[in-house]
């Protein structure tokens, strides 16, 4: 294996985060201003260019993929990228975010691939609350998918939620309720700023801390955090099956465990969500003899990425949204 990737910071970067469409079905509120639609008429990233891409970070340490989007799984070929990952040997992790639409249909289809860990969204447990937030009407596909996961074998299914103030903010009880019982990661993600979302944030910001005020308040204790965690902070409770991880990106030292990189649907490397425009990785993922340039390249880039994000002082980059990132 050539050198692993690391930045200045002595963070190592095991987990790629590869989006492979800007195109989503839904309209979640906090990604997407109304009316507003990423252009989807871009090429994206060829199951050869992947290929390539994939092989390259396998060599500098790479071990987790999670196939992002807009909506991954809206490619046609999803399955074959799955395969793909999983006949790369080196990547042990392969896993996806997805909405949910097309799991209760092909949950199985992508277990089979070599998928093995999904993360679902799923904003609110009252349908007329998800129907406000996503712009779908779709909350009992959504939760009929959630059931096939559980039962396709997946090692890990993790449910994530936007907390948003004066929406889906009263349904806290209503997600502790569910995993009382039942084995589920539930994530609460924290609103994050973006240059389309200002409004949307002053208007719905809940605070990381605030949520976790509540859990602690009912008997939630903090995990001692796990290298692969990254930045999400983890609880879980003598009573409740499910556990609790919170990603807080307002909380001081988030981005100090950050292990992650991105690349986009159009083959840009993102060192960080939110810092910079993206380098253009597609000339070089042509052919398998240029991955040693490609490998160059990255090395050169990660001297780049910085200590932390500026979300804490207002600064949202150059983000416009996370649609197009990957999340
Ligand atoms: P695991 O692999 O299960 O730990 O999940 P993950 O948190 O890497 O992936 P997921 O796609 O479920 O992330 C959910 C959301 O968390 C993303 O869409 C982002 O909004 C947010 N998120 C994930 N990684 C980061 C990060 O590095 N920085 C920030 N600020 N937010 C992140
Ligand atoms: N703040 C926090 N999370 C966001 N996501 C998209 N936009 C935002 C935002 N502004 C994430 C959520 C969702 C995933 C698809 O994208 O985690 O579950
Ligand atoms: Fe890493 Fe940037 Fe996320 Fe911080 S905000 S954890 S530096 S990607």
């Amino acid at each position: 294996m050539s050198q692993q990737l690391q930045d200045n910071f002595g963070r190592r970067f095991h987990y790629l985060r590869m989006s492979v469409t800007d195109v989503c079905n839904f309209k979640c509120s906090y990604c997407l201003p109304d009316g507003y639609h990423p252009n989807g008429k871009q090429s994206f990233l060829t199951l050869s260019e992947i290929e390539h891409l994939v092989a390259a970070f396998a060599k500098v340490g790479t071990r987790k993929v999670r196939i992002t989007g807009g909506e991954p799984t809206l490619r046609k070929d999803f399955t074959d990228i799955v395969r793909l990952l999983a006949d790369n040997g080196a990547i042990h992790t392969i896993a996806t975010t997805t909405n949910g639409y097309r799991l209760e249909k092909s949950a199985q289809e992508w277990y089979d691939a070599g998928l093995r860990r999904i993360n679902i969204s799923v904003d609110s447990l009252d349908p007329r609350m998800f129907y406000q937030i996503t712009g779908e009407n779709r909350f009992d596909q959504v939760m009929r998918g959630v059931d096939a996961a559980l039962t396709a074998g997946f090692e890990r299914v993790k449910i994530n939620a936007v907390l948003l103030k004066d929406l889906n903010d009263k349904d806290l009880p209503r997600f502790l309720h569910w995993i009382k019982h039942t084995p589920i990661d539930l994530r609460f993600i924290e609103l994050m700023e973006t240059g389309l979302g200002h409004d949307y944030f002053q208007a719905h910001h809940l605070a990381g801390e605030t949520i976790k005020g509540r859990l602690m308040a009912e008997g939630w204790l903090y995990d001692q955090p796990a290298v692969e965690d990254g930045p999400a902070q983890n609880f879980s409770h003598p009573d409740y099956q499910g556990r609790i991880g919170l990603i807080m990106p307002y909380s001081k030292d988030f981005c100090a465990s950050c292990n992650r990189l991105r690349v986009s649907a159009v083959g840009k490397l993102h060192l960080c969500l939110f810092t910079e425009q993206g380098l253009d990785l597609r000339d070089l993922l042509q052919s398998a003899s240029q991955q040693d340039e490609l490998i160059e390249r990255l090395h050169q880039q990660l001297r780049l990425k910085k200590e932390t994000h500026f979300l804490h002082q207002g600064i949202t980059g150059v983000t416009q949204h996370l649609a197009s990132i990957g999340g």
